[in-house]
């Protein structure tokens, strides 16, 4: 075979040890194989967004770029949806859930906006965490039903940007002054004993008109909170940032301010009340 090969295209003249280059042309249908490969590089190059320049690539005569595609589909799929987003607009919040059809179209657009927006802060299942709701339970600051999750949602949790954002501040007792620390140490026994945390019983009767005179106007007399301040019910031991004896020194001491960004600017009124359905669903909703 080689011999035979040798004898119709020689060799290249190059030889090592007794093995010799031969010279046999690439197979037709190969080369051109290759030939047409250059050809449609070329051309793909001319099409479509190919050479890296400065700032961008060429942007090809076909002019597709894959962000154009996704806007695309993103208008086709708010087409689609535009109807019954407008359905869900128009409806009374209190009724949806009567609805199954909008229900389980809130509930599925509401769960894809809470995986964005939401999961950051409150966690994708939305257990929360410290310092973050648990959206799961029905223990709520502000409100479980759905009009109050609703106006949660839109206007947020003492941020600066919506002068309607749900607003209040328990004082700094420590760091201000209005307390001592022995006068701390003794209210918050007094409040593990509400949520039958272990405690020092020496200081719990101490801790009551502590509690009555400086507390009780936000958490209520008996310490089950008011939701109109957003003032956390103290007796229930869930806790939005712990319940054990440190943290609670560190909150009466320095207080909290948990912040919630405001939506209707981020998000439409329809995805608003979708998350607001998803979220009034959860198991906790009033
Ligand atoms: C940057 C963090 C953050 C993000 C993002 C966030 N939240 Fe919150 N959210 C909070 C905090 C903090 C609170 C509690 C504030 C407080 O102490 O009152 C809260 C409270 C809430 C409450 C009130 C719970 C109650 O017990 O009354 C609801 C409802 C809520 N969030 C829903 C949402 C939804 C829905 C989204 C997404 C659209 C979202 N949050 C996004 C931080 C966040
Ligand atoms: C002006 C209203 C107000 C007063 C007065 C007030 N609180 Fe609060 N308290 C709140 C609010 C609102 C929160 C929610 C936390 C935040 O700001 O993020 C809170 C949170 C707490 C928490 C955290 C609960 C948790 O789940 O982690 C504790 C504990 C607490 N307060 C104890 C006290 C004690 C003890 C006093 C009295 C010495 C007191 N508060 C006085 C409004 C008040």
């Amino acid at each position: 075979m080689s011999d035979e090969l040798k004898d119709k295209h020689g060799t290249t003249g190059h030889e090592w040890d007794g093995i010799e280059e031969l010279n046999t042309p690439l197979p037709r249908w190969w080369l051109y194989t290759f030939y047409a490969t250059i050809v449609w590089g070329v051309i793909y190059t001319i099409l479509y967004p190919a050479w890296p320049l400065v700032n961008q690539a060429t942007s090809g005569l076909l002019g597709f770029s894959t962000r154009a595609q996704v806007e695309q589909e993103i208008t086709a799929m708010a087409e689609t949806n535009a109807a019954i987003n407008q359905q869900l607009v128009d409806s009374d919040l209190t009724q949806i859930a009567a609805d199954p059809e909008l229900n389980q179209f809130a509930v599925s657009s509401g769960g894809a906006v809470f995986r964005t927006w939401c999961a950051q802060c409150h966690g994708s299942g939305a257990a929360g965490a410290v310092g973050y709701p648990n959206l799961l339970d029905d223990d709520w600051l502000w409100g479980g039903d759905i009009e109050e999750i609703h106006y949660t949602v839109t206007h947020g949790i003492r941020n600066e940007e919506d002068a309607d954002a749900r607003y209040s501040q328990m004082p700094a007792f420590g760091a201000d002054g209005l307390l001592d620390q022995p006068q701390i140490r003794r209210v918050v026994n007094y409040v593990m004993s509400l949520s039958g945390e272990p405690q020092d019983p020496t200081l719990v009767a101490p801790g009551a008109p502590i509690f009555a005179e400086n507390c009780a106007s936000c958490h209520g007399d008996d310490g089950t909170g008011d939701r109109d301040q957003g003032a956390p019910d103290l007796t229930d031991a869930i806790w939005l940032y712990g319940g054990d004896f440190d943290t609670l020194m560190q909150t009466v001491t320095n207080s909290r301010f948990g912040v919630m960004p405001a939506w209707s600017e981020r998000l439409t009124e329809a995805q608003i009340r979708a998350v607001s359905v998803y979220v009034h669903g959860l198991g906790g909703g009033e």
